[in-house]
């Protein structure tokens, strides 16, 4: 079997980053991956902890999308559901499932907009902090995006060589899938759509979750979000090389 890595993004202390090309590769692949889990395969699969971590590379920089363990399955009429036990990870969760443990195919497609905005930026949305404001980086995506300076959000150990026209469409993209309503949110055929596609997009609305304060905090901590990301993974984040 091929090595794996798990893709951890914003690692400082690996020289060698991800290039843009490769990114793009992998971003395209996950949304690829979640067009068939949510509507491509039998039943309609809501993956529902959606994470860096839980990204796979194979040799060939190939993304699988790995740990089906709270992933649901609905049948082809049921469009979401709702649960008492609140699970995932802090800054993938969507809104509605973090607050009222709503789920469904546009709660997946939140954390697939995390992740965008994480590969492109090389930061991680939990814990992003910026001197001038309390945002984070879902704030700071949409900021950037509203004040027409996007590019600033690109990770700058990729310097100048990236694709201006594919980074934009990826924010753009991002911030469409990460806004605060679900039926404003884009589906995964739409999202592989208009990643490809040329077409122009439709400017999006303020995300869901832009202040790191707004996250709940107390009453989910103890033992009900079993799956809290821990604290080793949750640093800055290294990138391993796991055999298997
Ligand atoms: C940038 O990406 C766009 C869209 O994928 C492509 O049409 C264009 O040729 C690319 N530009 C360069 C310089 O590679």
């Amino acid at each position: 079997m091929e090595l794996i890595i798990v893709i951890k993004i914003a690692d400082k202390t690996r020289s060698k980053t991800l290039d843009w090309h490769t990114r793009i590769h992998i971003i395209d692949g996950i949304a690829r991956g979640l067009v068939y889990l949510h509507h491509d395969s039998r039943l309609r699969i809501i993956h529902r902890d959606l994470k860096t971590s839980n990204i796979l590379l194979d040799n060939g920089m190939n993304p699988k999308i790995s740990d089906f363990g709270l992933a649901k399955m609905f049948g082809r009429d049921q469009t979401e559901a709702k649960t008492k036990r609140v699970i995932g990870t802090y800054g993938y969760m969507s809104p509605e499932y973090a607050f009222d443990g709503c789920f469904s195919l546009k709660s997946d497609v939140f954390s697939f907009g995390v992740l965008v905005l994480e590969i492109v930026t090389g930061k991680r949305n939990r814990r992003f902090s910026d001197p001038q404001h309390d945002h984070n980086l879902l704030g700071h995506a949409w900021k950037l995006w509203m004040e027409e300076r996007p590019l600033e959000l690109v990770d700058n150990t990729l310097g100048d060589s990236y694709n201006i026209t594919q980074v934009l469409r990826c924010i753009n993209v991002a911030l469409l899938c990460v806004q605060q309503r679900p039926d404003d949110r884009p589906n995964m055929g739409l999202v592989l759509l208009m990643l490809c596609g040329e077409s122009k997009l439709p400017e999006p609305k303020q995300p869901g979750f832009f202040l790191e304060r707004n996250l709940p905090s107390a009453g989910h901590e103890s033992g009900t979000l079993g799956k809290q990301e821990s604290s080793s993974l949750d640093e800055s984040s290294i990138t391993t090389l796991e055999p298997r």
